[in-house]
C-alpha cells in the first residue's frame, strides 16, 4: 500500500504547513513524572539534534512538560531553527510544584501559557497551537476556544487545533472557527478510550473518524504505548515478517491506517528514536493491514 510522505496542517488556508508524517513528540526528554531535567541532558540534546539532522521537521511540546524542560531543551538544541521546523504546543494545563496536572484554560490563563511558550521557545508566533481539553474544567469550552481564535487574530498564534477532545466539542470548534490539527490518543490497541489523570476518555474512534471526514490531520498521542513492551500480538507477527520491531510497525500501521495521521512517538533514548523514524520507509501490504485489523 502506498501511504504518503508528507501532510498538511491549515489547508486551506493563507499559511499550509506542510511537514513529513513522523514527528517526535518530547514530553519523555523530561525527569519522571514528566518533571524536572532528564535524567541524561547530554542525551536529551543530541536526540533533539538528531531530530532536524535525519529530516524530522514537526516536534510537540508543551511548556508543562518540566516545566519549560522540553521547551528549553528544544531552543537549546535547535535554536536558530531551521526554516521548515514546525515546532507545535499544547495550552490549557499547568503543573504545580509538587507535580500536579492542573487546569489552566481561562482566556487569561491561555494568554499566559503562551506567551511563556513564545519565550521559552525564542518564538514570534507559534506556528501550531492545541488547546488540551482538561478532564473536570468548568471553563466553558467556547470561552477557551474563543481566546485561542484572539490570540490568533494577534498573530502570537499561526494554527489552532484541539488536544482530548470529544467528537462533540470537535464539531462545536468547528462552528467556531478553522481547526487546523486534533491530537487525541490513538493506537493500535487504544481505539476505544484511555484514561488520563483518572478519568476515561472515550470516542478515540469517533474523534479519529470525524477528523478523516472533515480532512483533519490527526497527532496521535500514547500511540507506542498501548502495545510495548513486546507483546505478543498481531504486530510481533507482522514485525518478524519484516525484520522491524514491534513498535517500527505500530508507527507503520498508524502511516498505513490513514493519510491524515502524523505520528508524534516519543522516547528519551537516542536509539529509540533512531529506530522508529525508520519506521517511515516500512511498506506494509494490503494483507498486513487486514491481518492486524
Ligand atoms: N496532547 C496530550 O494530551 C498528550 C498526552 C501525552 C503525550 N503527548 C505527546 O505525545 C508524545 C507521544 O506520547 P508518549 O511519549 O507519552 O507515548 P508513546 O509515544 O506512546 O510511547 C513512549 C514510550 O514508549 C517507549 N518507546 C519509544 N520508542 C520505543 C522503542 N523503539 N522501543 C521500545 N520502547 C520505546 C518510551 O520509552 P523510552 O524513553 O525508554 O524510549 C516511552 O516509554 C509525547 O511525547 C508528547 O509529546 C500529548
Amino acid at each position: 500500500m502506498n501511504t504518503t510522505k508528507t501532510i498538511t496542517i491549515g489547508r486551506n488556508t493563507a499559511n499550509p504547513l506542510t511537514v513529513k508524517r513522523l514527528g517526535y513528540g518530547t514530553m519523555r526528554l523530561t525527569g519522571e513524572q514528566v518533571w524536572g531535567e532528564p535524567a541524561n541532558r547530554a542525551e536529551a540534546l543530541e536526540l533533539l539534534q538528531a531530530t532536524t539532522a535525519v529530516g524530522v521537521d514537526f516536534l510537540d511540546t508543551a511548556d508543562y512538560y518540566g516545566e519549560d524542560v522540553a521547551n528549553r531543551l528544544i531552543a537549546e538544541a535547535l535554536y536558530p531553527y531551521q526554516d521548515n521546523l514546525v515546532i507545535c504546543t499544547k495550552v490549557g494545563a499547568s503543573r504545580g510544584a509538587d507535580k500536579s496536572w492542573n487546569i489552566y484554560d481561562r482566556p487569561e490563563n491561555l494568554r499566559t501559557s503562551i506567551e511563556r511558550n513564545l519565550k521559552t521557545l525564542k518564538m514570534k508566533q507559534i506556528q501550531l497551537v492545541h488547546f488540551r481539553v482538561m478532564p473536570g474544567t468548568d471553563t466553558p469550552f467556547e470561552e477557551s476556544m474563543a481566546a485561542m481564535f484572539e490570540l490568533q487574530r494577534e498573530g502570537k498564534i499561526l494554527h489552532v487545533g484541539l488536544s482530548n477532545v470529544t467528537p462533540d466539542e470537535l464539531n462545536k470548534a468547528l462552528g467556531m472557527g478553522k481547526i487546523a490539527s486534533v491530537e487525541n490518543a490513538f493506537g493500535y490497541e487504544q481505539r476505544t478510550s484511555f484514561t488520563v489523570h483518572g478519568q476515561e476518555v472515550r470516542g478515540l474512534q469517533e474523534v479519529m473518524e470525524a477528523c478523516i471526514t472533515n480532512g483533519i490531520p490527526m497527532i496521535p498521542f500514547f500511540s507506542l504505548q498501548s502495545s510495548l513492551p513486546n507483546k505478543e500480538n498481531k504486530i510481533s507477527v507482522i514485525a518478524e515478517k519484516y525484520g522491524a520491531t514491534p513498535a517500527q510497525i505500530n508507527l507503520a500501521w498508524l502511516l498505513h491506517y490513514n493519510d491524515l495521521i502524523l505520528p508524534i512517538p516519543g522516547t528519551s533514548k537516542l536509539s529509540h528514536f533512531r529506530e522508529n523514524v525508520k519506521a517511515a520507509e516500512i511498506q506494509l501490504s494490503k494483507e498486513d493491514m487486514e491481518f492486524l485489523g
